[in-house]
């Protein structure tokens, strides 16, 4: 459970922050909601009281024995202001301390995520730039807005993102700390395999694996948020689309190698920086695919299911990878009577060919579906990272912690 504050400015976006409210809660949190008095025009002190079970104010004359106004920051170990309006962007910009939420920036010691939503004109406006480039080189996270529907029929960048979207980056936040979420991938394209592949046995069988893509999903989140251009390889995973994500749906693993090619640029097309294979490829599929359903009274019953083996995504990747592309492979790892975890780990590593191999040891029990992992990560020079237990948040920051060194 950790401190939140959740500054709230005033623009319609602000209903959304009681969505929010919910699922940072819901998620176990204690947060402590700083509206703006424009905020209140929009939503009620009453909802937030109501959902949160703190006390709401927005100036600093209220509970002045208790200096709200310096406490209140000094305590959060994360602020997030959803939405930041253009006049709330400025005011926390220029320093300003005319009411509780900016002087709770002003003393605050923690990670600040700003949460754009706004006019289009008002986002791109120079002034708006500016203030955004000074709250980021201080240290804030600022967020790009979603592009869509704004109030009224007009369409653009300014979008409040989901709040769901907004409670898994605050996550990842508390779990990773706010480096995880530098702007610093900004022009770089990122490809992520997910999930796992389903091999047809006939039209409505298949063989496939426990693999829920989460791991992959947080990947795509993490490098989303630090401005990259990310495209996750779906195979079969039954999530929304992280926040400004484009996912491509993908079945089989012959599916998944082509999508993998073509995304990653090894066709010829735009190249991917980083090409991650996170998915759970089936290493074989059933040498036919029956046309219609197998019977279990039919004469032509099965006794044995012929397998012929699939391609190996990531070491074509890997052959094929374009100049300065860095390459990420998985791999879930038990130790036998040839080696422990770490030897098999370093053998695939070398076999693959890859840049990184990220390493989950599964001897004690699988990690599949699972919110929480843990990770050694490994590199061609021969480095060794251990990446602690936690959330797959805080496991996917990592993993991109050892590869932006990398990156040309
Ligand atoms: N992989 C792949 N294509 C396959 C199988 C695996 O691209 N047909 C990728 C996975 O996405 C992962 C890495 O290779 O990034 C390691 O997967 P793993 O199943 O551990 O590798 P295998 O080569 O199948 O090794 P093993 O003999 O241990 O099964």
């Amino acid at each position: 459970m950790s401190r939140i504050v959740l500054g709230v400015g005033g623009g319609v976006a602000a209903y959304k922050s009681a969505l929010l409210l919910r699922a940072l809660t819901e998620a176990g949190h204690d947060v402590r909601v700083v509206p703006t008095e424009s905020a209140l025009r929009f939503v009620g002190a009453a909802t937030f009281e109501a959902l949160s079970g703190n006390p709401v104010t927005t100036d600093v004359w209220h509970d002045v024995p208790e200096v709200a106004h310096v406490r209140i920051g000094q305590t959060a170990e994360l602020v997030v202001v959803n939405p930041a309006t253009a006049d709330l962007l400025a005011r926390a910009a220029a320093g300003r301390a005319d009411d509780l939420l900016t002087a709770t920036l002003l003393t605050a010691h923690c990670p600040v995520v700003f949460v754009p939503a706004m006019h289009t004109e008002m986002w791109l406006h120079p002034a708006t730039q500016d203030n955004v480039a000074t709250l980021r080189r201080r240290g804030s996270i600022v967020l790009p807005p979603a592009v869509g529907r704004l109030t009224g029929p007009d369409s653009g960048p300014g979008r409040l993102p989901e709040p769901a979207d907004v409670a898994a980056l605050a996550q990842v936040v508390l779990a990773a700390g706010a480096d995880a979420l530098r702007a610093d991938l900004a022009g770089r394209r990122v490809v992520i395999s997910a999930g796992g592949t389903r091999e047809p046995l006939d039209p409505v069988r298949y063989l496939g694996n426990r693999s829920s893509g989460k791991q992959g999903w947080a990947l795509a989140r993490v490098a989303a948020a630090r401005g990259a251009d990310v495209t996750l390889v779906a195979a079969n995973v039954d999530l929304p689309a992280p926040f400004g994500v484009r996912v491509v749906p993908v079945g089989t693993a012959e599916e998944l190698r082509a999508a993998m090619l073509e995304e990653a640029g090894s066709g010829g097309g735009a190249a991917a920086d980083v090409v991650v294979m996170a998915a759970a490829v089936a290493d074989f599929r059933p040498a036919t695919v029956a046309a219609t359903k197998l019977k279990k009274d039919s004469a032509s019953e099965p006794d044995a299911v012929p397998l012929v083996r699939n391609p190996d995504v990531l070491a074509e990747l890997v052959t094929k990878r374009t100049p300065g592309q860095v390459v990420v492979g998985f791999a879930a790892e038990t130790g036998d009577a040839d080696g422990d975890v770490l030897a098999h780990a370093r053998a695939k590593l070398a076999r693959k060919g890859c840049n990184l191999l990220v390493v989950n040891d599964v001897s004690g029990g699988g990690v599949f579906g699972r919110p929480d992992n843990a990770a050694v990560v490994l590199a061609a020079d021969g480095t060794a990272t251990d990446v602690p237990h936690g959330s797959k948040d805080a496991v996917a920051a990592a993993v991109w912690r050892a590869i932006t060194p990398r990156l040309a």
